[in-house]
């Protein structure tokens, strides 16, 4: 059975409560033998050496922010703006596009309020669950909403009883958040209150011959560099197979790619040039700015880290010193990235608050534990959101804090305890992010 190489892709161990002690475990089912193979030569233990902690204080600038197209300096403006162009391409069958896919363009997903941002497109995701064991759906777990025939449109099967939704997600100032050294995460854990303390999944670096770094990017932190998180959407938004993915996805576990009468394209359907360019221009993007900051802003801020929203929703992070080799040796981090500060109200951590949505990052009994884990979303440009959480489906900011349950149930708590003067700074907090 073929299935969608965006569950295969991760891989894993999860990192414990101290150290680097991990558990390795290989994708075992439902991978094309190919991917397979990769990963059975990850070596996770490679992650402890790979990258040291980014010093906190020395001397680090803040990172330029705004929603306006400018670069931030890792490649020229007209680079930039060509790269993004790419970005915005919409695809047609002829370039590759499909046979099954979820839209046309990055951008179509990455937009709002320029391209890079997030958007209300969200994506179907289903399996089932039988004695205990978590099964994807016939095609993978992502269930595709678009093809280019209609008799290969993707559909959730009535024994796939595990559904959801997962929202588009912002990738502007997403470079930064690549040139943070995995120690600088795991610091971040560690200081962590044992009951809140988040998880930390090690994932491959696809283009890195499978080498570990610490997953960030994605609802389930599923990836750890970019250019990895372009190859798969590359494939499973769009259906454009690439050097990375050069295999066409299944409809529903039927082979619809070349040689079929559904898609006209041998592989790989990208030759690597626009998932370079996808890359440099997300590793381009300035961080989101903020709003206007009030006093009364200003107090939700207090209030917001006196109560322990900020044990998670980590408001500073330093990116690693220019001249760092992040991805595996792959990425030196270049001075317009390194040394700088973000705020991405994120730990970039997994977190079971009780919204999971029951789909593990592999379907093997051994990551049942990650079937009701999420990132921590990262709340910088939340003013740009009107549905949130990773399903979509809090339509405001306190039905969003109201989920927070298991790990951020003692926050919400103290949420709830606030005199309503206090909520509403917070909220005016919340608003200026
Ligand atoms: C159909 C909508 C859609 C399209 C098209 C799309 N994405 Fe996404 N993107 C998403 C969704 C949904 C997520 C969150 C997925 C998840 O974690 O399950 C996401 C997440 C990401 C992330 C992780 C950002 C973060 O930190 O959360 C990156 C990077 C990304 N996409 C890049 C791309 C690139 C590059 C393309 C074009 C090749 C692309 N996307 C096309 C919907 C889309
Ligand atoms: C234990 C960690 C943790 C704590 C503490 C925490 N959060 Fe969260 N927060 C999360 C996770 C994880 C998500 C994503 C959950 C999901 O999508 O299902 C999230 C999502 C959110 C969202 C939705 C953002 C979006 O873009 O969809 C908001 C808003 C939010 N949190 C605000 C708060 C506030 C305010 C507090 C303090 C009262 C708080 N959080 C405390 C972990 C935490």
């Amino acid at each position: 059975m073929r299935t969608k190489k965006k569950d295969a892709a991760i891989v894993t161990l999860i990192g414990l409560s101290f150290g680097l002690a991990t558990v390795g475990l290989i994708a075992q089912s439902q991978s094309s033998s190919k991917f397979q193979q990769r990963m059975q030569n990850f070596h996770p233990s490679t992650v402890a050496n790979a990258e040291s902690s980014a010093s906190l204080t020395s001397g680090a600038a803040e990172a330029p922010t705004g929603f306006d197209n400018v670069t931030n300096g890792f490649i020229d403006q007209a680079t930039f703006d060509s790269d993004k162009t790419v970005f915005e391409k919409v695809e047609t069958i002829q370039d590759g596009l499909g046979p099954t896919y979820n839209a046309q363009s990055c951008r179509e997903c990455h937009q709002n309020v320029v391209t890079g941002g997030a958007s209300q497109v969200a994506e179907q995701r289903a399996g089932h669950v039988a004695s205990g064991v978590f099964y994807n759906s016939l095609g993978g777990s992502l269930i595709e909403s678009r093809a280019t025939n209609p008799e290969i449109v993707e559909h959730t099967a009535a024994q796939d009883e595990v559904r959801t939704f997962r929202i588009s997600t912002n990738i502007l100032g997403a470079g930064f958040v690549e040139a943070v050294a995995d120690g600088t995460l795991l610091s971040i854990r560690d200081s962590q209150p044992a009951a809140m303390r988040g998880t930390a999944l090690v994932v491959p670096i696809l283009e890195a011959n499978d080498q570990s770094r610490v997953g960030r990017f994605g609802w389930k932190s599923q990836h750890g560099s970019l250019q990895s998180f372009a190859a798969d959407a590359y494939v499973n938004e769009m259906g454009i197979t690439n050097p990375l993915f050069p295999e066409e996805n299944t409809s529903g576990g039927r082979y619809v790619g070349y040689g079929t009468s559904y898609d006209p394209v041998p592989e790989p359907e990208d030759n690597g040039g626009d998932i370079t360019a996808f890359s440099d221009f997300m590793r381009a993007t300035k961080a989101p700015s903020r709003g206007p900051i009030t006093p009364d802003v200003q107090t939700g801020d207090a209030i917001f880290n006196k109560i322990g929203c900020s044990v998670c929703h980590v408001s500073s992070i330093a990116t690693a010193k220019a001249g760092t080799k992040i991805n595996g040796g792959t990425l030196t981090v270049s001075a317009a990235l390194g040394n700088k500060i973000i705020h991405p109200y994120s730990d970039f951590l997994l977190h079971n608050i009780g919204s999971g949505d029951g789909i593990p990052f592999l379907p093997t009994a051994e990551f049942a534990s990650t079937a009701n884990q999420i990132r921590t979303a990262p709340l910088w440009a939340l003013r740009t959101r009107n549905r949130l959480m990773h399903d979509g489906l809090s339509l405001t900011k306190e039905d969003a804090i109201k989920r927070h349950t298991g790990q951020a149930d003692t926050v919400r708590q103290r949420f709830n305890a606030l005199t309503s003067a206090q909520k509403t700074s917070l909220m005016a907090f919340l608003d200026s992010l």
